[in-house]
C-alpha cells in the first residue's frame, strides 16, 4: 500500500482508504468487522466514518472492530449532520462540538480522533466559533487534525483566513464528491486545495458502485446492491449516456490489464492534492479489489487520456 501526506500535515494516510457509511445499515457488527479486518491486512490505515452513519452504529461497529489495533489506524469521523430533533443536535456550534466529540470518542472506544471533520458547512455558526472549539479539542489531545467536508471554495478560503489570523488550528483536508462521473470540484475547490496544500479526500469515488462495471446495459441491475436496490439511484445512474462512458473507460482499463474499478480509483490518485480515496465496501473482497488500484500509477499522459474520454464539462 502507498501512503500519502494528508495535505500539509505530517500524517500519512493510505492512498486507498475505507468508507464505512454502510456499517450499521447494510452491514451488521460482524460483517463490518470483516471488512475492517481485510482493510487492515491490506495496509489500509485510513478509515472514514461519521457520527450519523448507520444512526451512530458505524462508529460503534468500528470501535468494536479496532479493539487492540487502534494505534495502527488513522480514524476519521465527522460531526455536524443532524443527530436528533433538538436545536443543538447538529451544526458547528461550540455546544454541539464539545458534546458530540465525547459521544464519538465513547462509540469509537478511543481517547482521540485522528481527523475530526465538519460534515457540512454550517451557515448559522460563525466559522471562528467552530474553529476555536476544534482548536480547544486539539490542545486537549482529543482530536489530532481537523478537516472540512462539502465546503465551497470561498468557505474553505474564509476558514483558512480565520485560522491564520486568529492563530487557530487550520483544516488540513476537504472531503468532497469526486469521481470520473462528477468533477465539479475541479472548478474551484481543487485549485484552492492546491494553492494552500489542503488534502482532498474524494467521496463516492466509485459512483456508488457503478464504476466497478457490475451494472450492465443489457441486464437487470443485480439485487442486493446499492444501485440495484434503490429506484431513484437506478433511474439516475443506469442511463444510456453513463453506460456509453463506462464502455470507453472499460476499454482503457482493459487495455492496461486493469479493471474499470481500479481505473476509477487510480485516476483520482493521479489528480493533484488527492490524499486518500475512501472507497466504500460491503464485502471484504470488494476491499481487496479496491486496494489493488493503489498499485496502478497512471502516468500524466495516461491520466490525461482518461480525462479526454470524460469530455470537457466539469
Ligand atoms: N462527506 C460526505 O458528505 C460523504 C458523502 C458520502 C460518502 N462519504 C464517505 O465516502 C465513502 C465512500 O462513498 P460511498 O461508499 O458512499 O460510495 P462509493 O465508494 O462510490 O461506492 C461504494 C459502494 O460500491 C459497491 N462496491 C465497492 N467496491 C466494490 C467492488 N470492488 N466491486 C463491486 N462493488 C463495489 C458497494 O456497494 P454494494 O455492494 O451495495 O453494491 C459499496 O458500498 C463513504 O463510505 C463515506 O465514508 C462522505
Amino acid at each position: 500500500m502507498e501512503y500519502r501526506r494528508l495535505g500539509n500535515s505530517g500524517l500519512e494516510v493510505s492512498a486507498v482508504g475505507l468508507g464505512t457509511n454502510q456499517f450499521g445499515t447494510k452491514l451488521d457488527a460482524e460483517a463490518s468487522a470483516g471488512v475492517v479486518r481485510r482493510a487492515v491486512e491490506l495496509g489500509i490505515n485510513f478509515v472514514d466514518t461519521a457520527d450519523i452513519y448507520g444512526g451512530t452504529r458505524s462508529e460503534e461497529f468500528i470501535g468494536r472492530a479496532i479493539n487492540g489495533i487502534r494505534g495502527e489506524l488513522v480514524l476519521a469521523t465527522k460531526f455536524g449532520g443532524a443527530r436528533g430533533e433538538g436545536p443543538n443536535s447538529r451544526g458547528g456550534s461550540r455546544q454541539h462540538i464539545l458534546q458530540g466529540v465525547e459521544e464519538s470518542l465513547r462509540r469509537l472506544g478511543t481517547d482521540y480522533i485522528d481527523l475530526y471533520q465538519l460534515h457540512f458547512p454550517d451557515p448559522r455558526t460563525p466559522i471562528e466559533e467552530t474553529l476555536r472549539a476544534l482548536d480547544d479539542l486539539v490542545h486537549q489531545g482529543k482530536v489530532r487534525y481537523i478537516g472540512s467536508s462539502n465546503f465551497a471554495a470561498w468557505q474553505l478560503c474564509e476558514a483558512a483566513w480565520v485560522a491564520r489570523t486568529e492563530h487557530l488550528t487550520p483544516f488540513v483536508s476537504e472531503q468532497a464528491e469526486y469521481s470520473l462521473m462528477n468533477r465539479h470540484l475541479e472548478r474551484e475547490v481543487a485549485p484552492f486545495c492546491q494553492k494552500y496544500n489542503v488534502g482532498i479526500i474524494p467521496f463516492f469515488p466509485l459512483a456508488s458502485g457503478f464504476l466497478t462495471g457490475k451494472y450492465r446495459p443489457d441486464a437487470p441491475a443485480p439485487t442486493g446492491t446499492r444501485i440495484g436496490d434503490n429506484e431513484r439511484l437506478r433511474t439516475r445512474t443506469l442511463t444510456e449516456k453513463n453506460f456509453a462512458l463506462l464502455a470507453k473507460l472499460e476499454q482503457f482499463a482493459g487495455g492496461h490489464d486493469h479493471t474499470v474499478g481500479e481505473l476509477a480509483i487510480a485516476w483520482l490518485l493521479a489528480q493533484p492534492q488527492v490524499s486518500s480515496v475512501i472507497a466504500g465496501a460491503t464485502k471484504p473482497d470488494q476491499v481487496t479489489a479496491n486496494a489493488k488500484a493503489a498499485a496502478w500509477h497512471l502516468t500524466p499522459t495516461e491520466a490525461g487520456e482518461v480525462t479526454q474520454l470524460l469530455g470537457s464539462a466539469v
